[in-house]
């Protein structure tokens, strides 16, 4: 068996930036706020025209050419995202459409929230370890200005637009270490996005993310310790053996007290969420293209991803790159 190796990236952010002093005009908030308890300063928002599927496209556009590879050598398609275009088809079979490769299998991770590129990369690592397939496209893409509620400062402040886009292809050489996968159920409450399927005897009610962020905060601490833990032990590293964090952006508390735990200093953590805030399923191949692009990131070194999010979902990938 061989593995997956990582040969390409992209990502794309819409052109619109929302500061937090935009912010501070729509509901009662300060910069100094949103920057102590969170670490952001703006967010990128798509405009009208934009969706999950134009900005994957424009991903996948830039992470084929840094992989040099055709639409025609993919594989596999698979989206995370929480915001689809669609119910269905999924944003990635609209997307194969575009890209002309008809064939390929090609699914949405709709459900698994912000851990959704981490559950897709793990997907997508075990079919070409398998040898089922050659290259994989694994995009996060997310609308999340569209399903916030505006009016509410403990939401609003938080979240943004983009897409990710991570190639993967079949390599002798690691590449892929492991991944490691988890949800918790019960902590459903703590993080959810009704819609209008799920709550038909309040059809006109309008349908936002609801978050308890005081929980999910320790409640991540605490997960994201354990998942660190686990993916060094089943990989027999140490801490020190990590170059890189690459984590889910969603409060640079929760990422200090991460690098915290692996003995990281900051500059070793890959971070977008002060220009980007929290992209979802977006942000970990935000931040892994960033660092790579701007040659942080090299050929050798050891990443350790992490994702968390709604379900309670969670999930790691160690991957030598
Ligand atoms: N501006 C000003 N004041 C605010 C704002 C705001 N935007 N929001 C809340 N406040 C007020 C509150 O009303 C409260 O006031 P009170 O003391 O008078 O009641 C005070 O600030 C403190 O509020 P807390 O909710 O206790 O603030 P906290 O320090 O917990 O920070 C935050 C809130 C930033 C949401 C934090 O809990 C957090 O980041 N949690 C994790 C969230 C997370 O990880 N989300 C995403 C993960 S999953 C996914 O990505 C889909």
């Amino acid at each position: 068996m061989g593995y997956a190796q990582i040969i390409g990236t992209g990502g794309y952010l819409p052109e619109k930036i929302l500061t937090n002093f935009d912010l501070e005009k729509i509901v009662d908030t300060s910069h100094e706020w949103i920057v102590e308890r969170t670490g952001i300063h703006q967010r990128h928002i798509a405009a009208a025209h934009e969706t999950s599927l134009t900005m994957a496209e424009n991903a996948a556009h830039v992470a084929m050419n840094a992989a040099g590879i055709m639409p025609a050598e993919i594989g596999m398609i698979i989206v995370a995202t929480t915001t689809p275009e669609k119910t269905f088809p999924s944003t990635a079979c609209l997307l194969q459409q575009r890209l002309g490769i008809a064939g390929c299998p090609a699914f949405d991770l709709n459900s698994t929230a912000c851990a959704g590129f981490v559950y897709a990369l793990s997907i997508a690592d075990q079919f070409i370890r398998q040898g089922a397939i050659n290259n994989a496209m694994v995009i996060g893409s997310e609308v999340m200005s569209r399903v916030v509620d505006w009016s509410d400062r403990t939401i609003s402040i938080l979240f943004g637009d983009g897409a990710g886009a991570v190639i993967l292809g079949a390599a002798e050489q690691p590449g892929v270490l492991s991944t490691h996968l988890h949800a918790d159920g019960t902590h459903k409450d703590v993080l959810f996005l009704p819609n209008h399927i799920g709550n038909v005897t309040d059809v006109d009610t309008e349908l936002y993310m609801q978050m308890n962020g005081k929980q999910l905060f320790k409640l991540s601490v605490n997960i994201l310790g354990h998942l660190f833990d686990e993916t060094l032990a089943a990989n027999n590293l140490k801490k020190s053996d990590v170059n890189w964090l690459v984590p889910h952006q969603a409060n640079i508390r929760i990422i200090e007290a991460m690098a915290k735990k692996l003995d990281l200093p900051m500059e070793r953590v890959a971070i977008t969420l002060n220009e980007q805030g929290n992209t979802s399923a977006a942000s970990i191949p935000l931040a892994l293209d960033k660092a790579i692009r701007d040659t942080r990131i090299k050929r050798g070194d050891m990443l350790l991803l992490e994702g968390f999010g709604g379900g309670l979902a969670w999930g790691s990938a160690l991957i030598k790159y």
